[in-house]
């Protein structure tokens, strides 16, 4: 199903007073709507956007389009008198083939991608749904000077922008708004007066309209302090792997053959330093472990070399939208001597992590003759891992 976004662009930004509309001012380096825009290329939920300019200056927009990206833009059109015209007009440019329309105000630059995904995909299950955020003040009536009364702030939202709907309910509600002459302030009073029900999403508050000169300055830093400190959230994992040393086998470390009368018994290659290391990955995943991925009652499994574990292992990794920072290994053998091999050992697993070789760390050490390492019986490993997150933890959540 075909997701089309309707960035409105089309005011003059009478309040911000400034020689040109507010969308082309300079935000933290580029124009106002360059941000908004690519907002809209990174969510994933959406697939063209129409971007709906000032009547005058649709092939000025045209070429902003091409300089600032946006390479999900299919048309560009005028806008009309007023915000609720220029959506008509956007609707008029969004294919029969769209089953939900998302509506964006171009002022609303620092909304983030998931935003718009939560709002989209909520509009997609029920129909009509809104960014909003919940009122924190105290909010009265009041007529000239003097307060009515106080409403039940529990009960009290406000909206932003994006605001999504499936295709046929927005055409429909514009269809009746211009029928009777209905405007309303945004999308949703429309929707709402065909009855039809609309889901708020819970957003963030510095998803904020830039509407006045000091709007623009709080944009500024808002966008400073995201860019010091990107939405990422660090995750340490651990993992620890033992086996027993025995005659005819081969002996393979971090998925090098290590020149030794004995090897490591096991159901794979027995690899017990690439072993803790998956282990030490999935757990900073919070994704189980190896023997749970990869079982020893799997013959699949069975001779396989170490590192095409890691490789799936590093697959999961990309699949949750994370990234292995470094690696940190410790394999306990008493003998053979293994400095010669480390460096062979980082370049192997870092090859199968597809991580560049200097993010894993491989050291090793005896135990003094002591325990099972210590008298030769077998081998163990032990390893941490950071892993980055970079899915925005803050995103919207549902309301
Ligand atoms: N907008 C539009 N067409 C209009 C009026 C507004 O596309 N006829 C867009 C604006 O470009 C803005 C959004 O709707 O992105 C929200 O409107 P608002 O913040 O009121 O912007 P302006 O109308 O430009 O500002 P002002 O009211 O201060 O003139
Ligand atoms: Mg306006």
């Amino acid at each position: 199903m075909i997701s089309y976004a309707i960035v409105l662009a089309a005011g003059c930004g009478r309040r911000m007073g400034a020689d040109r509309p507010k969308q082309f001012m300079d935000l933290a380096g580029k124009p106002v709507l360059a941000h908004t825009l690519e907002a809209f290329e990174q969510a994933g939920s959406i697939d063209r956007v129409v971007l709906v300019a000032p009547p005058e200056q649709v092939g000025r927009c045209e070429a902003f389009v091409k300089t600032w990206g946006g390479r999900k833009v299919s048309a560009v059109v005028p806008g009309g008198v007023a915000r609720q015209d220029s959506v008509a007009e956007g609707l008029k440019a969004v294919g029969d083939e769209a089953g939900v329309v998302a509506v964006h105000d171009a002022a609303r630059p620092l909304v983030l991608p998931e935003q718009i995904d939560a709002v989209v995909g909520e509009a997609r299950e029920t129909g009509a749904a809104v960014l909003g955020t919940r009122v924190t003040d105290t909010v009265k009536e009041v007529a000239g000077e003097r307060v009515l009364k106080t409403l039940d702030r529990s009960r009290l939202w406000s909206v932003q922008t994006p605001q999504a709907f499936q295709a046929d309910l927005i055409r429909r509600a514009h269809r009746e708004a211009a029928r009777s002459g209905y405007v309303g302030t945004d999308d949703t009073a429309l929707v709402e007066r065909l009855n039809a029900p609309v889901r708020v999403v819970e957003g963030r508050r510095d998803n904020l309209k830039i509407t006045t000169p000091e709007d623009l300055q709080v944009a500024g830093d808002i966008l400073r302090r995201r860019g010091e400190t990107p939405a990422l959230a660090l995750r340490i994992g651990q993992g620890c792997d033992v086996h027993r040393l025995v005659e005819d086998r081969a002996l393979i470390l971090g998925g090098v053959e290590v020149r030794f009368d004995r090897g490591l018994l096991g159901h794979s290659d027995a690899d017990v330093l690439s072993h803790a290391v998956g282990d030490a990955i999935l757990g900073g995943l919070g994704a189980g472990d190896i023997g749970q991925h990869f079982p020893d009652t799997d013959p699949a499994y069975a001779g396989v070399s170490s590192l095409v574990l890691l490789q799936r292992v590093a697959g999961l990794v990309k699949e949750a939208g994370a990234e292995i920072l470094n690696v940190d290994a410790t394999v306990m053998a008493q003998r053979p001597k293994l400095a010669p091999y480390i460096p062979q050992m980082k370049s192997r697993m870092a090859g199968a992590l597809g991580i560049s070789a200097d993010r894993v760390s491989v050291k090793a050490t005896t135990t003094e003759g002591l325990g099972f390492v210590g008298t030769g019986e077998g081998m163990a490993a032990q390893a941490v891992v950071l892993i980055a997150h970079r899915k925005n933890a803050e995103g919207a959540q549902k309301g």
